[in-house]
């Protein structure tokens, strides 16, 4: 009956429509330890750069120099900027404000693309996965499935089309990093895209809002994790917030303008049995101002069942470290669990004897 259903989350933005002068965090929002239960850095390690426009090099040599050196940022950190990607500055800027105006529209017109399902090719929302979520996070946000079939808010008026355009310049970087990184792992360039039926990629855009938080010591923006899928290319509005693990710290990490923050999912650590890490990452909140992100997954089809190739097996020799998953069942699985601050990955990994 409908006393059952559980009550609607206000969104981060209502909840401070509610309260302006919300001087401490609600406690529904407040982790007791995270701030201090990790090592921070401070030093200015810096995430690999790569030249996009080397990898489509005609010159073989070049191409080969950014192979290479795409096979060390995915081995090192797992996260890289790409520059050179030749999507205009001006789409990657209207994106992020058709986003901004999705965020502005009444919860009345939000509540519409309240999605009921992870598979629902529309959703507006709060927190990470609300319904297990025991500490809410402090972002709104918006998801959006964009290929095979692509889908759009009707409001604001102009977000279809933006997105439309973004997500077709963006699948077509995604595409050239895919065969970059399916070369350097020692496979055929092509292997990864035949693998994956890469033609009906799923590709989803998950829009962020971070509002200034009264707190932000005692507030999460998102909880660790590591993204399922190949490749996520993030944007983001000047704020930093974004944090990754790299050798047992957290590295903050401010995209240079006018590039796409890099970085691999779940299933290229599948197919290379685990040559390359999908790397933990989360986002903290700040006092200040109002961040923006937008992450473009890209991803196998969701019919594709995905496992090691049989390169990294070795005849048999090393065993596959992963279970053969549709990619579809991956998603639900790391849509609706409470993570714990853990990879996905850990719920399909074989345990060896
Ligand atoms: C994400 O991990 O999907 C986005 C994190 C961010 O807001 O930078
Ligand atoms: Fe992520």
């Amino acid at each position: 009956s409908l006393t059952h259903l559980p009550p609607k989350l206000t969104s981060v933005k209502a909840l401070l429509a509610e309260s302006p002068a919300l001087s401490s965090l609600p406690s529904s929002y407040t982790f007791p330890e995270h701030r201090n239960d990790e090592a921070f850095s401070d030093t200015n390690e810096s995430i690999p750069t790569l030249d996009f426009s080397l990898l489509t090099s005609s010159n073989p040599d070049e191409r080969s120099k950014m192979i290479q050196e795409l096979g060390n940022a995915c081995q090192d950190w797992g996260f890289f900027m790409v520059t050179n990607h030749g999507v205009p500055e001006s789409l990657m800027k209207a994106m992020i404000e058709a986003c901004r105006q999705f965020f502005e529209l009444t919860e009345e017109e939000k509540g519409e693309y309240e999605g009921k399902h992870v598979l629902d090719p529309i959703r507006s929302g709060t927190s990470f996965n609300a319904s297990v979520d025991k500490v809410l996070y402090w972002r709104d946000y918006l998801k959006i499935f964009q290929h095979p079939e692509f889908h759009s808010p009707n409001k604001p008026p102009a977000f279809r089309e933006i997105a439309m355009e973004y997500s077709t310049r963006v699948r077509q970087v995604a595409r050239e990093l895919i065969r970059g990184i399916s070369e350097s792992l020692g496979l055929e360039e092509n292997y990864i895209e035949k693998a994956v039926n890469l033609e009906n990629s799923l590709q989803i855009m998950i829009a962020n809002l971070y509002p200034p938080c009264p707190q932000p010591e005692l507030a999460m923006g998102l909880p660790a994790h590591s993204d399922h899928g190949l490749v996520t290319l993030l944007i983001q509005n000047e704020i930093g917030g974004l944090q990754v693990q790299h050798n047992g710290k957290w590295v903050n990490v401010d995209p240079i303008p006018n590039s796409f923050l890099a970085n691999i999912g779940d299933h290229v650590e599948i197919l290379g049995n685990g040559k390359y890490k999908s790397v933990l990452h989360r986002a903290v909140v700040n006092n200040r101002d109002v961040r923006i992100s937008i992450a473009l997954s890209n991803g196998p089809a969701l019919d594709a069942a995905v496992s090691p190739a049989s390169k990294f097996l070795e005849d048999g020799r090393n065993p596959p470290t992963y279970r053969a998953m549709k990619y579809k069942e991956y998603v639900e699985l790391q849509q609706s669990n409470k993570l714990d601050g853990k990879s996905c990955l850990e719920r399909i990994r074989n345990t060896t004897i």
